[in-house]
């Protein structure tokens, strides 16, 4: 069913890649105060998600509950701290008995977990596949058994379909009451792994290709977290110290480009120490209002020249987002003529997102796996 709950896509915050088993109530707190208070809530950020290892168990009526040690106060508590910052608060749960941490998951219990979740104040749930079958045919059902319980707990809860887009979910995600589904394995923090099984950056986008025309408001391709500002840091997302993270260039392109695909725009970093630059980075008004466009398109490549990639997204009222990639580990220059090469014929005024000058041409110089993003108003010489 058709509902309102994501037009654009989420924005926010997940605990997976820095904090993992670690996160607790106090951790959410900072997040939230962060979120608050240092621009990322104006700029969009809503959604602080609680990933795997909350669960301590099933109480004697089998109602899911919190690690009591990292979580005194209980999740209502918390929701009402994070509601009261202006902000939203998502859980994390599995379609099988255990999660992908090995506590448990909702399965069998989806009515009774969503309810439990509803009178939490919980307002996005992350539903993951681990220890569940592999066929198509359970994971359809699995995900529309809770899509089918979100839709009667008597709350709006975004529903994130985590299954790793190892059955094809863009083709039913929504029919499960999905907003968001995952396309991929999880990602690493790393630019290029070369290891289909742990995926970087570009192994992610290179999958995100053929999957343009799924997305639109309501429900998205999910590329996965945001790697940007980790530098290494996550166990997981490290590979327990294997990767020791990306260039602040790399980060760049990766943030540039999951605005471009349309992609839910989840950062993992600690809030309480982010440095200004990555700051800076993820509250960009442009790059921001591109990922958030109404029409909600994820873009396409459009050119690909030597080592560089083109990739164009149309924005509402006839404008147009073009990002000019390199994906080359040297320097390449480029010169993209807006009529020749990407049959762009109307008049635009053209701004570079970096610099957010005014400019005539899509003309330049590209360092090792950097980009240019330009914004398109139609209608203007
Ligand atoms: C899976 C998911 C990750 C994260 C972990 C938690 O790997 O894909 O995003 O939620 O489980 O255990």
């Amino acid at each position: 069913a058709w509902d309102s709950l994501a037009m654009t896509p989420p924005m926010g915050w997940n605990s997976w890649n820095f904090f993992e088993a670690r996160v607790s109530e106090q951790v959410i707190m900072d997040m939230a105060d962060a979120m608050a208070a240092n621009g990322m809530k104006d700029a969009g950020y809503r959604y602080l998600v609680i990933d795997d290892h909350w669960v301590a168990g099933r109480d004697k009526h089998n109602n899911l509950f919190p690690d009591p040690e990292r979580f005194p106060h209980g999740m209502k508590y918390l929701a009402d701290y994070v509601h009261g910052k202006g902000l939203k608060l998502g859980i994390y749960s599995d379609a099988a008995m255990l999660t992908c941490g090995g506590v448990t998951g909702s399965y069998n219990f989806e009515e009774q977990d969503a309810r439990t979740f509803a009178g939490w104040g919980i307002d996005f749930l992350k539903y993951d596949y681990c220890n569940a079958p592999e066929d198509v045919a359970t994971a359809f059902s699995r995900y529309a058994r809770m899509g089918d319980a979100l839709k009667k707990c008597g709350r709006p809860i975004v529903y994130s379909i985590c299954e790793w887009g190892q059955r094809k979910p863009w083709l039913w995600a929504r029919a499960a009451g999905g907003h968001l589904w995952r396309t991929t394995w999880d990602s690493r923090d790393v630019w290029e792994s070369h290891d289909n099984n742990l995926t970087g950056i570009m192994e992610i986008f290179l999958q995100q290709e053929h999957l343009a025309s799924y997305a639109g408001p309501g429900g998205w391709n999910d590329p996965d977290l945001l790697m940007v500002g980790l530098y290494g840091k996550g166990a997981s997302s490290s590979v327990d110290g294997r990767f020791k993270g990306c260039t602040a260039t790399e980060y760049r392109t990766h943030f540039a480009l999951w605005c471009m695909l349309a992609a839910p725009l989840m950062v993992n970093m600690d809030l309480k120490h982010i440095t200004p630059d990555v700051l800076q980075l993820i509250t960009n008004p442009q790059l921001i209002a591109i990922n958030q466009d109404a029409l909600g398109k994820q873009a396409t490549t459009v050119l690909k020249r030597n080592d560089i990639q083109v990739l164009l997204k149309p924005l509402q009222r006839g404008d147009m987002a073009v990002c000019v990639f390199n994906r080359a580990a040297n320097g390449q220059s480029f010169d993209i003529d807006l009529k020749k090469d990407l049959a762009l014929w109307q008049p635009f005024q053209v701004t570079d997102v970096w610099s957010g000058k005014p400019v005539k041409t899509l003309k330049g110089q590209l360092g090792a796996h950097d980009c240019a993003v330009y914004l398109l108003k139609a209608g203007q010489k």
